[in-house]
C-alpha cells in the first residue's frame, strides 16, 4: 500500500517512443497499431512469424536476438538460427500429429531451447502452456489435467514430479537432456531436433486463435487457465515501444521466468516484436551476478520487479559502484507495489528512474504505467496506457471522483485482454460483473492528475516477491499432512518480499505442536506444491475461525496477524 505524495521526478534525458502523452491519447487507434503488420491486410497471422520469422527474412538476419547465460552455457543466436531452430521444432511437434489448439506444456528450467520450443508451439498453432520450473507435482498435475495437454517438453530432473500415469491425455514427454534412456512415449529433444527439416509451413492462425495458457491463483479454488490469443501481439509490439521505448539498437533485459506472464508477454513477445535484442539469463538470483549481466551485454533497457530491486539495495551500494553501468538508459517494474524509497535509490545508484508498471496475468500486458517523458510520482503505477481507459469503481460499478479508494477496473477491450478461462466461464464473467468493465480485484485510487495508486487486493490473494499465490491451493495442500486438521493462510507484510505465507494451523487429535513439525509440513508443500507457495511462518491453534458454513475466515486470521479489530464476527461459527 502507498501513501500518496505529490512528490515528482522529471524525466531523464531519454527520447522516447512517445513524444507526448496527452496527444497520443487523444489521437490513439489500435488500428493504426495493427497496420504495421502485414496480417492487417490478410487477416491472418502468427506471433512467432511477426516475432522471429519477419526479423529473419531482413536485414535483422544476422543481428543477435538473444544472448544467453546461466554461469555454464553462454551463448548467443540470430533471428535466422532461431528462426531455423523453431522450425525445427515445429516439425517436430507435427510428426508426433500435434496441431492446432492442441495444449503442449513447457517445463524445464530456462534455456534456449525452451525459447525454440516456445516458438516452435506457436507456429504449428498449438497452445503453449508455461510452467514455472519449481513446481511440483500436484501443481503440475492439476494444470496439465485442467487443460488436457497431450504433450510436455521438459527436463529428466523434472520427469518425476509429471504423474503421466494419472493423466491419460498426456501423449508425449518430449525430454531436454543427454544420454536419455527413452521409455514409452519419450521423445528426445536434441535427436529430434537434428533429424528434423528446418523449413517449415507455419500455420496462420486466425487473430482470435489461442496463443497461450498462463495459470494464475486466485483465492478460492484451484488454479485458473489464463488463455491470451495471436491478436495480443498488437498491444506486445505497442507498449514494447512506448513503455519498454524499443528501439533498434537497445539491448533489452526482461528478468522474469517464461513460467510467469512477464516472461513471456516481455520477456519474449514484445522485444522480439519489436526486433530488439533479448537477454536471457537463467540460474538463481544473485545481485553481483545480475549487475554483471547489464555490465557484460551492456542492458539498456531493464525490466525487472520490486523484491529484486530491494534484495539488490539491501546488498548495499558498495556493490553496485564496481560495475559499469553506463549503458543503462530505461529501467522498468512490475508485479507488486513498487515502494518510493526503492526509485529514490534507483536515482541514486543508477541515474535512473524507475518506471512502475502495472497489469495482471488476465490483462496480458501493459496497461497503467509511468513513461519515459512523464512524470514520476514515486509510489504511482502512472497513467493509462493510450487506448485503454481506467477508472475507479464503488461495488455497484459507479465511477469514483478522485481520491475515493475502489474496484480498479479497465474498460473493454484491448488486444491482449484474456479471452476465456480454461474450462471455467462463469469464473470469466465474474471479471465482467459490471457492464462494459474489467474489474481488477485490485483497489486503487486515482488522482487529479489522473495518476492511480495501488492500495491492495480486494480479495485474498497472496503476492509474496511478485508472484501470486492463492491460499487456497496452499491450504487445500496442508490439509493433506497428516497432523493437519484444519488450515488457514494468509500473506504478513514483508519488507523484502511484500508479502509472505503464514499459516494458521489447527492439529490433529495425537499430534502436538513442535518445531519440528513445523518444519516437516513447511517441507511438505516445498516438495509437493512448490517452494514459493510453502509458508514460511505457521502458528499453531486450537481452533480455528469459521463462517457457519464451515469456511474459513481468513479475514479474521489477518487482523489477529495485524493486530487488527477483526470486524464483523456475526457468521462465525459459535
Ligand atoms: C499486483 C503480473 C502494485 C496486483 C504482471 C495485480 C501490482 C497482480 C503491480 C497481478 C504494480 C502487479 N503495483 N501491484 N505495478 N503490478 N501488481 O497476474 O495485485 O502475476 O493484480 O501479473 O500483481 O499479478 P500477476
Amino acid at each position: 500500500m502507498s501513501s500518496f505524495t505529490n512528490e515528482r521526478i522529471a524525466p531523464t534525458s531519454a527520447s522516447p517512443n512517445m513524444k507526448n502523452y496527452e496527444q497520443a491519447r487523444g489521437h490513439f487507434r489500435w488500428e493504426e497499431v495493427e497496420s504495421e503488420f502485414t496480417w492487417h491486410e490478410t487477416g491472418k497471422i502468427n506471433m512467432a512469424y511477426e516475432a522471429i520469422d519477419r526479423h529473419a527474412e531482413s536485414s535483422r538476419r544476422d543481428k543477435i536476438a538473444l544472448y544467453y547465460s546461466d554461469g555454464q552455457r553462454e551463448e548467443a543466436y540470430t533471428f535466422g538460427q532461431i528462426k531455423s531452430s523453431s522450425n525445427r521444432f515445429g516439425n517436430v511437434l507435427r510428426q508426433l500429429g500435434i496441431g492446432k489448439g492442441d495444449r503442449v506444456f513447457i517445463f524445464m528450467p530456462r534455456s534456449p531451447e525452451l525459447y525454440f520450443a516456445l516458438l516452435g508451439i506457436i507456429k504449428v498453432g498449438a497452445i503453449a502452456g508455461p510452467l514455472f520450473e519449481a513446481f511440483m507435482e500436484t501443481a503440475v498435475k492439476d494444470r496439465l489435467e485442467d487443460s488436457q495437454a497431450v504433450a510436455i517438453v521438459t527436463s529428466p530432473s523434472q520427469l518425476p514430479r509429471i504423474p503421466v500415469q494419472d493423466l491419460p491425455h498426456l501423449k508425449h514427454v518430449i525430454l531436454v537432456g543427454h544420454d536419455l534412456r527413452l521409455e514409452q512415449g519419450q521423445v528426445d529433444f536434441h535427436q529430434a531436433m537434428e533429424s528434423a527439416s528446418e523449413e517449415l509451413d507455419l500455420d496462420w492462425m486466425d487473430r482470435e486463435d489461442g496463443l497461450i495458457l498462463h495459470y494464475t491463483s486466485g483465492s478460492t479454488g484451484k488454479p485458473k487457465g489464463v488463455l491470451h490469443v495471436h491478436d495480443a501481439m498488437v498491444q506486445h509490439y505497442y507498449t514494447g515501444k512506448i513503455v519498454l521505448d524499443l528501439k533498434e539498437d537497445d539491448v533489452y533485459w526482461c528478468t522474469a521466468d517464461p513460467g510467469w506472464v512477464t516472461g513471456t508477454s516481455y520477456g519474449v513477445f514484445a522485444p522480439w516484436l519489436n526486433g530488439a535484442t533479448n537477454v536471457i539469463r537463467g540460474g538463481r538470483f544473485k545481485p553481483a551476478d545480475w549487475y554483471a549481466t547489464l555490465q557484460k551485454y551492456g542492458v539498456t533497457v531493464w525490466y525487472s520487479a520490486p523484491t529484486a530491486f530491494r534484495m539488490l539495495m539491501g546488498a548495499g551500494d558498495e556493490l553496485v559502484s564496481g560495475f559499469d553501468l553506463s549503458k543503462l538508459r530505461h529501467v522498468l517494474s512490475v508485479g507488486e507495489p513498487l515502494n518510493p524509497e526503492v526509485v529514490r535509490w534507483g536515482l541514486n545508484v543508477f541515474k535512473q528512474r524507475i518506471h512502475d508498471t502495472w497489469w495482471m496475468t488476465e490483462t496480458g500486458g501493459q496497461l497503467i504505467c509511468n513513461y519515459p517523458g512523464m512524470a514520476i510520482k514515486p509510489g504511482s503505477m502512472g497513467k493509462p496506457i493510450p487506448g485503454v481507459d481506467a477508472a475507479i469503481l464503488d461495488d455497484e460499478g459507479r465511477i469514483l471522483e478522485p481520491y475515493c479508494m475502489g474496484n480498479l477496473a479497465i474498460k473493454t477491450a484491448w488486444p491482449s485482454m484474456m479471452r476465456r478461462i480454461w474450462n471455467n466461464p462463469s469464473k470469466y464473467e465474474e471479471y465482467f460483473r459490471f457492464k462494459g468493465w474489467y474489474v481488477s480485484g485490485d483497489s486503487a485510487f486515482r488522482d487529479e492528475d489522473g495518476y492511480f495508486w495501488f492500495q491492495g487486493r480486494v480479495d485474498d490473494v497472496i503476492n509474496t516477491a511478485g508472484e501470486r499465490v492463492g491460499p487456497f491451493e496452499v491450504e487445500s495442500k496442508l490439509v493433506e499432512h497428516p497432523a493437519v486438521a484444519e488450515a488457514g493462510v494468509i500473506g504478513k507484510p514483508d519488507p523484502m518480499r511484500g508479502e509472505v505465507i503464514k499459516a494458521f494451523i489447527a492439529l490433529r487429535d495425537g499430534y502436538t505442536a513442535s518445531e519440528e513439525l513445523k518444519e516437516q509440513i513447511v517441507r511438505f508443500v516445498k516438495t509437493g506444491l512448490s517452494a514459493h507457495a510453502a509458508p514460511r511462518e505457521i502458528e499453531f491453534k486450537d481452533k480455528l475461525p469459521k463462517t457457519r458454513s464451515g469456511k474459513i475466515m481468513r479475514r479474521v486470521l489477518k487482523a489477529w496477524e495485524l493486530n487488527l479489530p477483526t470486524g464483523d464476527m456475526s457468521t462465525i461459527e459459535d
